[in-house]
């Protein structure tokens, strides 16, 4: 038997590599800043019609700020997503950043006018994160108001698509306001989001956070999550205790399926707390349900 294992020389390899000055500048400069991936998912939720193909781009956790996700990265978001060419385009908060290692503010302005260019035949749909609250909910609802971007809270609205119709909800958000006792107060209500859900078509859930996944039915088609960055660094076989979850790693990232019910939980764009990503580049992420063939 192998006195160090394949995984443990792995996992070493990457920490190493990860606190190595070659390894700094990479998740300091190189992963957060300049990369950009597209993560596909096709999942087939029991709750979603076959005959009704939807492709969502989902945008999370930008955190615009200088000097990490400047203007520029914003813009260059935008340009990707439009070019995917999805029916419906949902941002899952935290457009704010308000850790201390920003030097400087993007205006909610003028990411907001940048959003304002991303097109798509259902529109775009927002909800605030907790970052959102904890800088001034009411300067980023009001940017997004001027640059006509849809913000939900505790909302549902059916629209139409493809001959048929879908629910499409967005959840306030769990971490809004700090306790002085310790803890939070959300501004989530999902009891009476769902009540709006009038009809039996299908629905689709925009939470910031994933724990509330927990207490989602089956109602629910699928529900889209943020928040997390996926750990924001992710080393395999070595635990992360830095995951902002009441879950630790069960709900850091990608697509979750229990009881039959379903959720993806982007990794994000920018980040919190520290200004390092390694492990989990940021992504858009593409949902195509319904049945769809590769070249759709
Ligand atoms: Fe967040």
């Amino acid at each position: 038997m192998p006195l160090v294992t394949r995984r443990a020389l792995l996992t070493a390899g990457s920490a190493g590599f990860l606190i190595s000055a070659t390894g700094g500048a990479y998740a300091g400069l190189i992963e957060p800043s300049l990369m950009l991936d597209v993560t596909e998912y096709r999942p087939t939720p029991p709750g979603w019609p076959a005959d009704l193909p939807l492709t969502i781009a989902v945008i999370s956790d930008v955190h615009a700020c200088e000097p990490y996700v400047p203007i520029g990265r914003v813009q260059r978001i935008v340009e990707t997503v439009n070019r995917l060419k999805p029916d419906l385009i949902v941002h899952l908060g935290d457009h704010e950043a308000t850790y201390r290692f920003v030097s400087g503010r993007v205006p909610p302005r003028e990411w907001a006018a940048a959003y304002a260019d991303l097109s798509a035949p259902l529109g775009l749909y927002t909800i605030l994160g907790n970052h959102d609250w904890w800088h001034n909910a009411d300067e980023i609802r009001r940017a997004l108001d001027g640059a006509r971007i849809r913000v939900m809270s505790n909302e549902a609205e059916l629209i139409e698509h493809a001959g048929k119709r879908f629910w499409l909800c967005g959840l306030g958000d769990q971490l809004a306001h700090w306790l002085k006792r310790g803890g939070f107060r959300g501004e989530d209500d999902l009891p009476g989001t769902l009540a709006k859900l009038k009809t039996d078509d299908p629905a689709l859930l925009l939470a910031h956070e994933p724990d509330i996944f927990t207490d989602v039915p089956a109602r629910v088609s699928l529900t889209l999550a943020g928040h997390t960055h996926g750990g924001q660094v992710y080393i395999p076989h070595l635990r992360n205790p830095f995951i902002p979850s009441a879950y630790g790693g069960r709900f850091r990232y990608g697509h979750i399926v229990e009881d039959g019910r379903h959720l993806i939980v982007s990794g994000g764009i920018g980040m919190s707390g520290l200004p390092v990503r390694f492990g989990v580049p940021p992504e858009i992420v593409l949902v195509r349900l319904g049945q769809q063939s590769a070249t759709v």
